[in-house]
């Protein structure tokens, strides 16, 4: 991680305001937005957990279709905002709390799902993530983030050297099928953002 967990937080807290118009400007963002929501796809009496929710687009559009979600950030102030989004849209089935990607506070969830948060993690840090995950025993993982599906380039307006730390797709599947799922879909969004959709792999 190239900032501490404090420096990410203020960050995040010092832009909750406006993090949902910035980001909404960016079709990148939107596309990963619905798929993530897509291959979620929670059936009712699924508890999915949101990694890194902030102001909460992915775990509000999931609420109706999913008996709960739980939301998890290190941002009190964008997970303020999401709680404001969930009131003002009559949301109840949400709750939003400290949680990180590598003790999220959270013991068992149907589906985890995480957007545009891990990439803050290095290598190492991201597999220690995805190895906790695997242990809360979800059937799906879709992560949506920046990732590399070629070579990083530091020009490009989705990766901030300073602040990010994204791995490539191959780390990603790596891992994830070291933690005993399997991949069952690879969607490229740009040559730096894209969605993986993990699976429990069948027990032989
Ligand atoms: C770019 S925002 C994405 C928010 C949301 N998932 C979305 O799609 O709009 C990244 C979020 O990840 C959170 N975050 C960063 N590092 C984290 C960590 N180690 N554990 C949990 N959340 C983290 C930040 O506080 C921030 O709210």
């Amino acid at each position: 991680m190239k900032k501490s967990l404090e420096e990410h937080a203020a960050r995040f807290d010092d832009v909750a305001g406006e993090y949902d118009d910035s980001q909404n400007d960016t079709e990148e963002y939107r596309a990963c937005v619905s798929l993530v929501v897509e291959h979620a796809a929670p059936e009712e009496g699924d508890t999915v957990v949101d990694l890194g929710t902030g102001t909460g687009a992915i775990a509000l559009a999931l609420a109706d279709d999913a008996e709960k979600v739980i939301g998890r950030d290190i941002s009190e102030g964008m997970m303020e905002r999401a709680q404001e989004k969930a009131d003002e849209q009559g949301i109840e089935n949400v709750e939003f709390g400290e949680g990180r990607f590598r003790e999220p506070n959270v013991e068992e969830a149907d589906i985890v799902v995480s957007n545009f948060a891990m990439h803050h993690l290095s290598d190492e840090e991201k597999r220690e993530a995805i190895e906790v995950i695997a242990e809360m025993g979800p059937r799906r993982f879709v992560l949506g983030d920046v990732m590399f599906f070629g070579l990083p380039d530091p020009d490009e307006p989705f990766y901030g050297p300073e602040v990010d730390d994204p791995s490539t797709v191959g780390h990603l599947a790596d891992v994830m099928t070291d933690v005993g799922f399997s991949l069952v879909a690879v969607e490229r969004v740009h040559e730096q953002v894209g969605v993986l959709v993990a699976e429990r792999a069948e027990e032989v």
